[in-house]
């Protein structure tokens, strides 16, 4: 009898991606995808523990999985991504949800056919975030579901313990991949027709870093040169070891986007310190101008953190002047969220709520208006979009363009993996409608 598998995710691309290699496993066990949680067998919650919502968040959808498994009492429930690989947290799950049958971490992830098996034999709960010294699994046949767009690792885990960030906890430390690896990856999806491959890391910037590794633009390089079509993306960049040498390579490569998501997080040197972000704010701002020097037309994207424990009025208008300096073509605004474990949450002067909620506000309202702008320029302009997907709901295709800008438009044929030109009608906020021309 056919058996079903139906993943949740949460959190960043690297989990989305791994969710595809988790999809990868149950395939190879026999179980086929499908969208109805309630007919599946087994379900994986990929979680994620980057601020306390995005935790709050799975553990109150896990506890709505108890009336699934009363109902369906064969039915296996599988937890794995960053939260359970957090101190304490596995036994925890466990305690507070008998019912989960498997708890994995993002170190053992390649291991989860031997706890499906194993799981499917016995009826006790599998629980194992082991470390397995920090191995690169090469094995793994992802489950692409992002047509025509593919995620590669290049790298895992990260070394640089931001003071707020929980992410070197439950990753580990850096460990790059192979360049010959990841050459011969892109090399198969392109030739499998895959049109943009978007390169993953921590911090990409420092790939090979501790090893005699090949340096990230000579990576990307390399891989630009791979013969065929197709667009390449690289996230996230750390400020800190963006170089001359990336921009010039981004310059001279058509293949590379113009698109550059370099998280500054803060405006204010003091907190960026606090921070451990190793950059000042002038410092951020030259290495922006050094990309603007070699690719003028390129979109900047960030992080920003608001509330960060000690953050004054001063500090908080430092980052304000700084996003409208950067002139940002869009951005993620974040509250800061205290992680247990973390530097930053033994600091003194935390910030109140309300406090933070104010700030998030005007930050947000001060991005939005910088999207809108920059979205108002497409206005009359003809763009190349590669469409990536169908929304059922506007009845429109969309795809985005190689500055990361969605375009939506209408066709009379499927036109997903398709290059697209757009004459741009309209603008919303920070999507365009076009039409084809
Ligand atoms: N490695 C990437 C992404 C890390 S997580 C980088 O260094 O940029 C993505 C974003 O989440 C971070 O850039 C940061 O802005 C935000 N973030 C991380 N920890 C946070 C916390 N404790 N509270 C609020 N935002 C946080
Ligand atoms: Fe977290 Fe900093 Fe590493 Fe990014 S670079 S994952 S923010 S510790
Ligand atoms: Fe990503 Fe969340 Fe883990 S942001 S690395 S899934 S904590």
């Amino acid at each position: 009898m056919q058996k079903f598998f139906h993943i949740v995710t949460y959190g960043c691309q690297m989990n989305v991606h791994e969710s595809e290699k988790i999809a990868g496993i149950l395939a190879e066990l026999g179980y086929v995808s499908c969208e109805d949680i309630s007919k599946a067998d087994i379900v994986v919650f990929n979680t994620c523990c980057i601020r306390e919502n995005a935790e709050n968040h799975a553990f109150g959808n896990i506890g709505m999985l108890k009336k699934l498994k009363a109902e369906k009492r064969g039915i296996i429930i599988a937890v794995g991504g960053c939260l359970p690989q957090q101190m304490g947290k596995a036994a925890n799950l466990h305690e507070k949800f008998p019912y989960v049958d498997i708890i994995f971490g993002t170190h053992n992830l390649h291991k989860l056919k031997d706890y499906v098996l194993l799981k499917e034999k016995q009826k006790k709960a599998v629980i194992n975030i082991e470390d397995d010294n920090g191995i690169i699994c090469e094995d793994d046949k992802p489950f692409r579901t992002s047509y025509p767009n593919a995620w590669v690792n290049i790298t895992y885990g990260c070394n640089n313990f931001c003071s707020y960030c929980i992410v070197p906890y439950v990753r580990g430390r850096e460990r790059s991949r192979k360049s010959e690896n990841i050459i011969n990856e892109v090399k198969e999806l392109v030739g499998k027709g895959y049109k943009e491959i978007t390169l993953l890391g921590q911090n990409v910037n420092s790939y090979g870093n501790g090893t005699d590794e090949i340096s990230f633009p000579r990576l990307l390089e390399k891989i630009a040169n791979i013969d065929g079509r197709f667009r390449l993306r690289f996230m996230t960049s750390h400020p800190k070891d963006f170089s001359e040498q990336l921009a010039k390579v981004m310059a001279d490569n058509p293949k590379i986007c113009h698109c550059l998501h370099l998280p500054v997080q803060s405006g204010s040197d003091v907190i960026l310190k606090a921070m451990n972000r190793k950059y000042t704010s002038a410092d951020y701002l030259e290495k922006i101008e050094i990309l603007k020097k070699y690719v003028p037309d390129c979109a900047v994207t960030t992080d920003l953190i608001v509330g960060f424990p000690g953050e004054t009025k001063e500090d908080f208008e430092a980052t304000l002047n700084l996003v409208k300096k950067v002139d940002y073509s869009s951005a993620f605004t974040f509250v800061y969220s205290k992680r247990d474990g973390t530097v930053a949450a033994k600091m003194p002067n935390q910030i109140p709520e309300e406090v933070s909620k104010q700030r998030i506000m005007e930050l947000v309202e001060l991005v939005n208006s910088l999207t809108r702008k920059h979205s108002q320029h497409y206005v009359g302009k003809v763009v190349e979009i590669l469409c990536e997907g169908y929304d059922e709901k506007k009845g429109l295709y969309l795809g985005r363009d190689e500055y990361g800008r969605m375009g939506y438009f209408e066709s009379e044929t499927d036109a997903i993996g398709q290059f697209v030109n757009l004459k741009i009608q309209k603008a919303n906020g920070v999507s365009l409608m076009g039409e084809r021309v």
